[in-house]
């Protein structure tokens, strides 16, 4: 699982960068999980883990708020992007630092992307120091006008690894955490473009090549007009 995960980031790279320009979704994801650890946080917020950097979209936002900030992610090709801070290509499971390192540790929409995320959120636990926070934000999905899922209309699910349910479990038990909700209004055009992304496409046709399930992904979507709600899950804990 994680290597097709791994995969299917590296060969995402143009296209998440495309869909960033156009929407800096992720940018406005990041910003928003900063500041609701830089509040949460019992002490200083000035060194950061972002884990799941992918191409530097988070890492910046947290470079912005953190004097250390340390880029994680799985995928090669997605972290050659990022030139600024220190890199470092690992899993989310096997942390490379030692206990206490950081003062945060931020999931900005990676989280979901493992089977079992528990072993991630004890991972985050033994690597912050006591007070420090983990953020994570992940997907609720898409909804239309009456709050429907768009795609129960079109007759398919879309699915993450670990849904956001089972994020917001993992992190409790490692941590004493307080979640919400997070809205955007969009449009059908940006729910195409979000499926241009091969690794975003996987949850639609996760056993396509990257290039089919991007095709399949596009003639799904291609009647999908008007306003569109995307909805992300975020969580945010102290470690005790
Ligand atoms: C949707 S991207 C988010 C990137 C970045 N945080 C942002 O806001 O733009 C998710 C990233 O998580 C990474 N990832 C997924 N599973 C991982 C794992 N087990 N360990 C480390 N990184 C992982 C992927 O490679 C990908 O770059």
């Amino acid at each position: 699982m994680k290597a097709v995960v791994r995969t299917n980031f590296d060969d995402s790279v143009s296209a998440y960068d495309a869909y960033e320009q156009r929407t800096g979704r992720f940018t406005a994801l990041a910003r928003l999980l900063a500041a609701e650890m830089a509040t949460r946080a019992d002490g200083p917020f000035a060194s950061v883990l972002d884990a799941g950097a992918g191409t530097g979209v988070s890492t910046r936002v947290f470079a912005d708020r953190a004097q250390r900030t340390v880029a994680l992610d799985i995928s090669r090709e997605m972290l050659r992007e990022l030139e600024a801070a220190p890199r470092v290509e690992a899993d989310f499971d096997h942390l490379p630092f030692a206990d206490g390192s950081f003062d945060g540790v931020a999931f900005t929409a990676s989280l979901f992307l493992v089977p079992d995320p528990a072993v991630a959120a004890r991972e985050a636990a033994r690597v912050l120091r006591t007070g420090g926070v983990v953020g994570a934000v992940a997907p609720l999905g898409w909804v239309d006008v009456d709050g429907t899922d768009i795609f129960a209309a079109l007759d398919r699910e879309s699915r993450s690894p670990a849904g956001a349910d089972e994020v917001e479990a993992a992190l409790a038990d490692s941590f004493a955490v307080t979640a919400g909700t997070w809205r955007f209004a969009t449009t059908a055009a940006d729910v195409r473009r979000f499926h241009a992304i091969p690794a975003m496409a996987a949850r639609l046709y996760p056993n396509l090549a990257a290039e089919e399930r991007v095709a399949k992904a596009r003639d799904l979507l291609e009647g999908l007009e008007g306003t569109v709600e995307q909805r992300w899950r975020w969580i945010v804990g102290v470690a005790e």
